[in-house]
């Protein structure tokens, strides 16, 4: 009854999430966060780097581009730190979801309010600021604050890039302006949270927000998130990325999503 085994998975699945909320982000060795082995492959496309991210310290990214009316290259300094969690690391899917960012240039972030979800040390929003953005809030939970608020000192971003404490659990609590744009990168690995972000985004989006979502694939049980996502927003995958083939391989994807209708 290969059914019935799939629903026993799954089942086991959720109650082990329960118990450990990090443990599809462990490195089962010794137990830390760490970035998945075969990041080194991904690398090769990715912004070139000063170390591996889950080292800790000072991580130097460096994105090539052809915007003359930018530095070249788009240079981002981020205290990386994985004593608060996984959002103390940079994960390749932000830095995914960060250099197709760069790739649309900065007419495309031009007097947008955009707003990250889960933004852990707050890559992608920062790279947002770097590109001309004046109106972006990075969130998370309030651990990850102090690395979001050090992170946007480091690159001089503080009239550009903007914190808040957002909880999934508890989405209303945000002072942020509706946003036209929402960010998301890594963030469905938790299957307790799964009907928490779709409750959150629903809550923040109209049918005119544009919502990029960097998806990195883990496990079986992802597919319930994406039941729950289907009853509220359509999606489809962004195919005008270059590097797309090479992360889909890595079993990332980015897509777009629509809300379907407003409340
Ligand atoms: C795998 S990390 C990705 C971090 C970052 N987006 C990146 O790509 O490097 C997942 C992020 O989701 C955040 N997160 C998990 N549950 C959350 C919740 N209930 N509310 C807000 N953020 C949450 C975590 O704190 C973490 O920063």
């Amino acid at each position: 009854m290969p059914g019935l085994m799939l629903n026993a998975e799954l089942v086991e699945d959720e109650e082990q999430d329960v118990k450990d909320p990090m443990r599809h982000l462990m490195n089962t060795e010794d137990g830390l966060v760490t970035l998945p082995t075969n990041a080194a492959q991904l690398l090769s496309f990715l912004p070139e780097q000063s170390h591996l991210t889950a080292e800790g310290g000072i991580l130097k990214l460096s994105f090539s581009h052809n915007w003359g009316s930018l530095p070249r290259p788009l240079n981002l300094s981020l205290t990386v730190d994985a004593s608060p969690g996984c959002g103390g690391i940079a994960w390749p899917a932000g830095q995914i979801l960060a250099t197709y960012l760069i790739q649309q240039g900065p007419d495309y972030l031009r007097d947008r309010n955009i707003l990250e979800l889960g933004s852990g040390t707050g890559l992608v929003g920062l790279v947002a600021g770097l590109l001309g953005s004046t109106r972006t809030w990075i969130t998370d939970l309030s651990i990850l604050m102090p690395i979001m608020e050090q992170n946007i000192r480091l690159n001089e971003l503080e009239n550009r890039v903007f914190t808040s404490k957002l909880d999934w659990a508890s989405p209303t609590s945000t002072n942020i302006p509706k946003p036209d744009l929402i960010l998301a990168a890594d963030c469905v690995y938790f299957e307790p949270a799964f009907p928490l972000l779709v409750d959150t985004l629903d809550s923040l989006a109209t049918t005119h927000t544009e919502i990029l979502f960097c998806y990195k694939k883990r496990r079986k049980a992802d597919k319930r998130f994406f039941g729950m996502l289907k009853k509220k927003f359509s999606w489809k995958e962004i195919v005008d990325d270059p590097n797309r083939a090479a992360y889909n391989r890595e079993a990332i994807t980015l897509l777009r999503l629509s809300k379907l209708k407003d409340a």
